[in-house]
């Protein structure tokens, strides 16, 4: 939970008050040395910050956090966290989410604000919130608790001290914070389920959940029997390997002054081993991430509803298991995708591009003005852009929308061409389509591929792949396991499409 409120850094009742640290600039010598406290900070905390700063090595480096106990306060306790040059939202994002991140089990914090500026206290909001988050599913309790894959319940209450009775305007900014936040944790909670608890049906269920309550939202689920009758042969062929069945989840939001339209589609791959063309053991635990892409599309709709958006928006969520079996796809079998296009599956790990295909022609059948898929779609996204920067494609406006979007809500997101050229690479001895080409350019032909079913829809392409899961140390907002990247991205577009 998270307040605005007027009280005082110097005598705010709160278990630990955050402060953010600014590296000093260096082309203004003033004689200082050490980082600079943002904000309306007491005077105390600014000369212990300079006195302090060489005996605890304070720069302002982003993700340094410090927690002192409290002198001169009403807090319990001080925490300094670097923010670098704090020279945008995202790095105080980062910084306030870095900082309520290690205050695991605490009751509360208050957080000074660097600057009075809308933009800011907005990422703010947003960083303190994404950052207290933790995933206890699977934990007997604290006790178990490994260093940072902390046990412990996140931080509970966050004060964000505004100096000033709130506006409608900062209240409202916040409330938004809020419903974002709580998206994003809705899809860290979806990757980091184990997926013997997420298969598809799981999954199905779990969009009906995520939907109770919220007004103007519908579901509907195709089961295996619906997308055999509806010819939904990408899904069926990638799931058949699975005792656990396909299903195609539709979430629509249809306010009623839309003007426009707008479909998600996210890959939902439960479990990605490659099916019959196995993946190597190493690493393939991740895969259970391999539906990231369809819990994005399903926080967001919810999210759109939330906020309730002047814009229809429906989620399309491409579920299945890849798995291998003697029932399971071959290399070589030919699929026949929704629509009618035959794919040759000379790969069965390229599994995500067959389920995107049959959603993909069902979403443009309802004629969107705007088609996005969300996919963790290729190991070449992160041998191009690395883990943490996103790759989007499509038609020239819908992609270069997608990157405004990115860029204002503070997500990394590259623009990625579509070559024309390298389309005969997706060519079959047999069918109308191979689903693989050669490895070069990989995140492109994937994205090429999945071309050949929008039609003329204005359409964009992220390719997530790395970004929706962090393997390793947190940083920042972003925990171990599943981060909920892309998002904020889409709500932003959804927003700037009303
Ligand atoms: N789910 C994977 C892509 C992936 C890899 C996501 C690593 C996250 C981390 C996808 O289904 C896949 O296996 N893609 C293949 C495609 C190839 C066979 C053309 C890949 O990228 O190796
Ligand atoms: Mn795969
Ligand atoms: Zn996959």
């Amino acid at each position: 939970m998270i307040s605005l409120t007027q009280a005082q850094p110097a005598t705010v009742a709160t278990d630990a008050l955050v402060v953010v640290l600014a590296r000093r600039p260096t082309d203004v010598p003033d004689g200082r040395t050490g980082p600079v406290p943002l904000g309306d900070v007491p005077d105390d905390v600014v000369r212990l910050v300079e006195s302090s700063a060489d005996v605890l090595g304070l720069t302002g480096d982003p993700d340094v956090v410090h927690r002192l106990p409290a002198t001169r306060l009403r807090a319990r306790s001080l925490v300094l966290v670097g923010a670098g040059a704090a020279d945008t939202p995202e790095s105080v994002r980062r910084a306030v989410g870095a900082a309520t991140r290690t205050l695991t089990g605490l009751a509360s914090a208050a957080v000074v604000l660097p600057d009075d500026e809308p933009a800011t206290l907005a990422a703010a909001a947003e960083g303190a919130l994404l950052g207290a988050y933790t995933y206890t599913r699977y934990r007997q309790g604290p006790e178990k608790d490994t260093a940072q894959r902390s046990g412990r319940p996140p931080l509970a209450e966050v004060q964000l001290l505004l100096g000033h009775r709130p506006t409608k305007t900062e209240t409202r900014s916040v409330q938004r914070a809020q419903v974002l936040a709580e998206a994003v944790h809705a899809v860290r909670d979806l990757v980091n389920t184990a997926p013997n608890d997420l298969y598809p049906a799981a999954f199905a269920e779990a969009a009906r959940a995520a939907t109770k309550g919220v007004k103007g939202l519908k579901v509907t689920v195709m089961d295996p029997k619906a997308l055999a009758a509806g010819g939904f042969g990408g899904l069926l062929g990638v799931g058949q390997g699975s005792a656990r069945p396909p299903h195609l989840v539709k979430v629509t939001y249809s306010p009623a002054r839309a003007k426009r339209s707008v479909a998600l589609v996210g890959k939902g791959i439960t479990f990605d081993s490659g099916g019959i063309s196995l993946k190597p053991p190493a690493d393939m635990d991740e895969m259970k991430s391999d539906m990231a892409g369809a819990a994005t599309v399903l926080a967001t709709v919810v999210a759109a509803a939330r906020l309730g958006l002047p814009v229809a928006v429906t989620a399309w969520l491409a579920l299945a298991e890849n798995m291998p079996s003697g029932t399971a796809q071959r290399p070589s079998d030919v699929l026949t995708v929704h629509g009618g296009t035959t794919v040759e599956v000379l790969n069965t790990d390229a599994e995500g591009r067959l389920v995107l295909a049959d959603a993909l022609v069902a979403a443009v059948a309802e004629e969107p003005d705007l088609v996005v898929d969300v996919a963790t779609l290729t190991g070449a996204q992160i041998v191009a852009l690395g883990r943490r920067v996103a790759a989007v494609m499509g038609t020239d406006d819908a992609r270069d929308d997608v990157v405004a979007a990115a860029a204002a809500a503070g997500e990394s997101v590259w623009p990625m061409p579509l070559p024309e050229d390298l389309k005969p690479g997706l060519k079959s001895t047999v069918a109308d389509l191979a689903n693989v080409g050669e490895r070069w350019g990989g995140m492109l032909l994937a994205g090429l591929f999945l071309a050949e079913f929008v039609g003329t829809t204005p359409w964009a392409h992220l390719d997530i792949a790395g970004p929706a899961y962090n393997a390793k140390d947190p940083y920042g907002y972003t925990p171990v396991g599943g981060t909920g990247m892309g998002v904020r991205t889409l709500v932003t577009l959804l927003e700037s499409h009303g």
